[in-house]
């Protein structure tokens, strides 16, 4: 009987919590076209123009387009073309002045400036939420321009056109954005899907030998970890591919593009609330590396270090066939990667190895459990919990000797 009172009671009570509560809950639904096309700023390519009327046909828009100098640089000619395809489609596109440069590259993520510096000019030029932020250029000036666009007026819609192999395959077509604080890279950031992303193979073109190669590490990663096939098929082009012939660089990043895409949209966890980084193979190293290194080493190279590091640590730990890992190696050295840094071997006054630091930060930027991606199988990645430190210093005395007997 006294057990009865007692659960009629605790019914009550969680009925009164009930009552105390309104549980909000909504959803919306990302939706945002990725174009592969080329001469995006020909005239005549209505690829812009018609992502910009997506959602209204029949307005001129506003834009504000701001352009990486790194790309200036090489093509000055490309405010000129901006400005010549915004007066051709003059009935859908206002500019509200010339395209203006922005630093590329890290610099732009390392001041906080730069990030203020444009949303004073969206200020100035009456960017309200209906209108445009266009963004040309790397991966880094993206993600700042990213930010700015995500977090002026709440939000701003964003056209995102990357012109590095890295940006065009991976990040630009993402959900991120962020800028580096305290020494600590994208320490603030958002997720914040953007309106569309145009990628214009024609816009890598002059883009630095180095660059080419550097974006070339993500199509191997994701391609490890998700897509056997596409292994074998970046194996099979690795001659077109380090010669950068067009229709090859084209399918590689199409395809690596996609295989993030699906990540993002199928995966569970746009917005990565829980603990893994799914496709953060070979990152927890690499970004270390960059840090290390000021970012001499750019992203993509040290995502290549990483991945050769924690292929033979898979197969140290037991994970990955022997020999799986040399065939990685070649295939990374054939595009042009160089599989060692001395910064691997830095050291902290008590003699610990830097890089291990890596893995602490990898923890931190997510939170929760330790989830690193290693690999069983070409293709195939798996997540594990735990690194064992030896296996990471023999794996860096591995890539070492490798590079020594090259
Ligand atoms: N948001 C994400 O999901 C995500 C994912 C991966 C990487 N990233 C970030 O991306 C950044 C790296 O991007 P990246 O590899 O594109 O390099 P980058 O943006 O640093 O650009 C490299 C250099 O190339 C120049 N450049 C850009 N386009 C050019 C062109 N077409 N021709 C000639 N020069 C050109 C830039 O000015 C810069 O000097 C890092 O900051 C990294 O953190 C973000
Ligand atoms: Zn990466």
């Amino acid at each position: 009987m006294a057990e009865r009172i007692r659960s009629a009671r605790g019914t009550r009570a969680a009925k009164a919590r009930d009552e105390s509560v309104h549980m909000q809950r909504f959803t919306i639904t990302y939706e945002y076209p990725v174009h592969f096309t080329d001469g995006l700023l020909r005239p005549g390519n209505p690829t812009l123009a018609r992502a910009l009327s997506r959602l209204e046909p029949d307005r001129r828009h506003r834009c504000i387009v701001f352009v990486d100098d790194g790309i200036i640089a090489v093509r000055p000619e490309i405010t000129g073309e901006i400005m010549g395809y915004a007066a051709a489609h003059r009935e859908t596109i206002e500019l509200v002045g010339p395209p203006i440069p922005v630093p590329g590259g890290e610099r732009i993520k390392n001041e906080l400036f730069f990030v203020e510096q444009m949303q004073g000019q969206l200020v100035e030029h009456r960017i309200d939420r209906h209108s445009y932020v266009i963004a040309i250029g790397g991966g880094a000036m993206l993600d700042a321009v990213g930010l700015v666009a995500a977090t002026t007026h709440r939000g701003i819609r964003l056209i995102r056109v990357p012109t590095t192999v890295l940006a065009q395959d991976d990040s630009g077509v993402g959900v991120k954005n962020g800028v580096n604080l305290l020494g600590v890279k994208n320490l603030v950031g958002t997720f914040a899907p953007p309106f569309a992303v145009l990628n214009d193979i024609d816009l890598l073109a002059r883009l630095p030998d180095r660059d080419k190669i550097a974006g070339m590490a993500e199509a191997v990663k994701v391609a490890l970890i998700r897509d056997g096939e596409f292994f074998a098929w970046l194996e099979r082009h690795a001659e077109d591919l380090m010669t950068f012939q067009r229709p090859a660089l084209a399918r590689m990043i199409r395809r690596c593009a996609e295989l993030h895409m699906h990540q993002i949209a199928h995966g569970g966890d746009p917005f990565e609330t829980g603990s893994a980084r799914p496709l953060d193979y070979g990152h927890w190293s690499a970004h270390k590396l960059e840090s290390l290194t000021r970012h001499h080493v750019r992203h993509g190279e040290a995502v290549a270090i990483g991945m050769a590091l924690d292929a033979r640590y898979s197969v140290l730990a037991g994970l990955l066939a022997p020999g799986a890992e040399e065939r990685i190696c070649t295939l990374l050295e054939f595009l042009g990667f160089r599989l060692w840094h001395p910064a691997l071997e830095s050291t902290r006054p008590h003699g610990e190895l830097a890089v291990v630091e890596g893995l602490r930060e990898f923890q931190e930027h997510l939170g929760g459990e330790l989830t690193v991606t290693l690999l069983e199988d070409i293709g195939r990645g798996i997540e594990v919990h735990e690194i064992e430190e030896a296996w990471v210093l023999e794996a860096i005395a591995w890539l070492k000797q490798r590079d020594q007997s090259a």
